[in-house]
């Protein structure tokens, strides 16, 4: 079997151009277009790149982006600052620090300061306790956009198996809740967990963020398993995946590609939230 590749770069392009489209709407109702700040602390290479394509992304769908570099050296109090200010500024809609931090920095402290509602990245405890309990509030843009491409390539996720790979905030947590918000039965697993293929084995569904390139083996896999690799390893051979491609897409039925799969979904997600979070603060 050859998987079919799940072109996220494409399912991204179209979801920029939509949400593009519904921007003049907006302005018309409200006399400003949607404001996303980004705040960059210090000169992660990775880091800046991300950002440079998030304010790229956000001014070609006509919404307005506010770059905040700072210094590696800055202060929690400066930053906390920053924050504050962004929170009480009107024409800012949605805040997003990127992270990781440097060290010095309380990083839960500053996710803490961002107001629930300008907070795009759904990392914010109120988000994830609403995403957890099924209120509505912001999903993180990562798992928000693994899920889009499931459910666009499988329709209804009711009674599937899925396995998640990975346990932190940003992807494992909030997409275990999204797959069991859709029904699909979840299997977190993680870096402790024991004979990982077992759990693989029965897996309709495998989504995989943690971070050790070519992690997932395709012996492992079901036959026509759906794979979601949302890795995004810098090594000697350029960006890989944590599934190991080759062996998996000789044994899934779909899979995404490393890069040009999850990446792209994760800004566009970012400008939906932002969208809807700029119709919430004007409504
Ligand atoms: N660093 C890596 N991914 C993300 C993300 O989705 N949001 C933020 N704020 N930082 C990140």
């Amino acid at each position: 079997m050859t998987a079919e590749i799940i072109d996220g770069k494409a399912f991204a392009a179209g979801l920029r151009a939509r949400i593009a489209t519904l921007v003049p709407a907006f302005e018309a109702a409200a006399g400003r277009v949607p404001g996303l700040a980004v705040v960059l602390v210090g000169e992660d290479p990775a880091s800046a790149v991300y950002v440079r394509s998030k304010g790229k992304q956000t001014r070609e769908a006509g919404m307005a982006s506010f770059e905040h570099k700072l210094p590696a050296d800055t202060t929690q109090a400066d930053l906390l600052a920053l924050v504050d200010q962004l929170n009480a500024d009107a024409s800012v809609d949605g805040i997003l620090v990127q992270l990781p931090l440097p060290k010095h920095i309380d990083e839960q402290e500053v996710l803490l300061r961002i107001s629930p509602e300008k907070d795009v990245d759904g990392f914010h405890p109120v988000n994830a306790g609403r995403l957890a309990t099924g209120l509505e509030g912001f999903v993180p843009c990562t798992p928000l956009g693994c899920l889009m491409l499931l459910e666009d390539k499988l329709g209804s996720l009711s009674g599937l198996d899925a396995v998640v790979i990975g346990r932190s905030n940003i992807v494992g947590k909030p997409m275990a809740a999204l797959l069991t918000k859709a029904s699909a039965t979840v299997t977190l697993v993680h870096s402790r967990t024991r004979n990982l293929p077992h759990y693989l084995r029965h897996a309709d569904i495998v989504v995989a963020a943690v971070g050790i390139p070519h992690f997932v083996k395709g012996e492992w896999l079901k036959p026509g398993a759906t794979v979601i690799d949302v890795g995004i390893n810098r090594t000697e051979d350029g960006l890989v995946g944590d599934v190991d491609f080759d062996g998996a897409a000789s044994v899934a039925g779909a899979i995404t590609p490393v890069p040009g799969g999850v990446g792209p979904m994760t800004i566009a997600c970012l400008l939906r939230n932002t969208l809807v979070a700029a119709h919430r603060n004007a409504g």
